[in-house]
């Protein structure tokens, strides 16, 4: 879909991205450090990066030259890199984040975006390159240190554990570290005049919120069912696979919510009577709460192979969230959401499986997508349904899936030819008969 993503020839380990933030100015400058494997002899590489100054690259040390081409940036290292060695490119740049960039690109893919209180940052799918130079592609993920230096009193919330805060004359730096791989649209750097809120999840995970000091109270509320969502979710998907969860609420409407990884984005309006004038967008605020927590298992944990693949981020999370919903309020409940879900989609012609750039985020990949799963669960029966999911969290966790690797699991478990199901649900177009199933089956 977006023959110009991503890198090939190496495979990316760890980002550091260490940035000094003018609140003021919108202005961004620092070095980001990218340690990577060459997978074959390298005299040139790519990567993805839009917008900015450069001020220099170094490979190994050394200068290396390099040269532009929208979102290409070509680098030539002073010596070739040979196959098998690691490699370490130093990125230093500055400038007002999509300043000179064509193309917007919309709010959950802007990269790097400031509002009157603060800065988020949402970059699915192609939106981390707007503000780090990556191998901006969900199939080479990396583990990341985020070291982002803001005026006091802002406060920071990246991926990951904060691991230090470094006071300096008028300024704070924050240092973010995750240490599990994540895909380059999930890394989110916030700024705002947030509190932290911390409370102990399962099994001692530590969850911990950021919100806008303002409304904290209320947004503490919202967030009040995430321990037991976690709980129940590790039981049908298997452990949560991060060192940490929580949620960042940015003090400005976004409708819309991304699930970066360990620290899922929200707007404002996510809080009941948060923004004079804005009506909370969200019809279900607990909906889209449980959706963000189940894509840190899929989308997350196991990322997409391709972008075409998308279904298996939010075919699973929209339904994972119908499955919290049929846990805490019952089948009736949970028969009315499926119900409204095949509606979205009854006399439409989408193909989930391979949607096109344009539907990425389409009714065909979430109703329809949530749909094509539970169709599997009529046809399977719950309990092979449900060792289906466990065993691909499992098998494909802190990696990629393809919509194949789906589909030869399913069949591998559940010992069973489901070809012509994915088929018709995935890639025929015509949305199949709703089956019929049984309340309290
Ligand atoms: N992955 C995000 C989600 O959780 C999608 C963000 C894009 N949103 C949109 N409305 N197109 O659904
Ligand atoms: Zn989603």
């Amino acid at each position: 879909y977006y023959p110009t993503l991503g890198n090939g020839g190496y495979d990316v380990q760890h980002y550091t991205i260490d940035l000094a933030v003018d609140m003021e100015a919108n202005f961004i400058a620092g070095t980001v450090t990218i340690e990577a494997e060459a997978e074959k002899d390298l005299s040139l590489f790519n990567l993805d990066f839009l917008g900015f100054e450069i001020a220099e690259i170094l490979v190994n040390e050394r200068n290396a030259r390099y040269l532009r081409a929208g979102r290409e940036l070509f680098i030539t290292p002073a010596d070739p890199l040979p196959r098998g060695e690691m490699f370490r490119v130093e990125v230093t740049y500055s400038g007002v984040p999509g300043e000179g960039v064509r193309g917007g690109g919309s709010s959950y893919s802007a990269g790097w975006t400031r509002y009157p209180k603060g800065v988020f940052v949402a970059s699915e799918p192609a939106g981390a390159a707007r503000w780090f130079p990556a191998n901006d592609h969900p199939s080479d993920k990396a583990t990341y240190t985020f070291h982002i230096t803001v005026p006091q009193p802002y406060v920071v919330a990246a991926n990951g554990l904060l691991q230090e805060v470094i006071e300096h004359e008028d300024t704070t730096t924050y240092v973010w570290s995750t240490e599990y791989p994540m895909a380059t649209y999930l890394a989110t750097v916030n700024i705002g005049e947030f509190v932290e809120r911390t409370e102990e999840g399962p099994d001692g995970l530590i969850i911990r919120n950021y919100f806008p000091a303002r409304i904290a109270d209320k947004a503490e509320a919202v967030f009040a069912r995430t321990g037991e969502m976690l709980a129940f979710f590790n039981e049908i998907f298997g452990l949560y696979p991060f060192e940490a969860y929580g949620v960042v609420v940015a003090d400005t409407p976004l409708f819309f919510a991304l699930e970066t990884q360990t620290l899922s984005l929200f707007g404002a309006e996510i809080v009941p009577d948060a923004l004079a004038g804005v009506v909370n967008g969200w019809s279900q605020p607990e909906s889209v709460v449980a959706h963000e927590l189940a894509h840190q298992w899929f989308g997350n944990s196991i990322s997409p192979a391709n972008w075409q693949d998308i279904w298996l981020n939010e075919g699973f999370a929209t339904y994972a969230s119908a499955l919290w919903f049929e846990y805490t309020r019952g089948e009736a409940v949970f028969e009315r959401i499926m119900r409204g879900y095949y509606r979205n989609v009854a006399g439409r012609d989408y193909t989930p499986g391979d949607p096109g750039p344009t539907e990425l985020f389409g009714q065909g990949v979430y109703p329809q997508g949530a749909w094509t799963l539970h169709a599997l669960r009529l046809e399977v029966g719950d309990e092979l349904f449900f060792d289906i999911l466990r065993t691909y969290t499992e098998r494909f966790k802190y990696g990629n899936a393809s919509t194949d690797d789906f589909i030869d699991l399913a069949e591998e478990v559940s010992g069973q030819e489901l070809g012509d199901l994915f088929a018709a649900w995935l890639f025929e177009g015509d949305v199949p008969p709703m089956p019929e199933w049984e309340l309290g089956g």
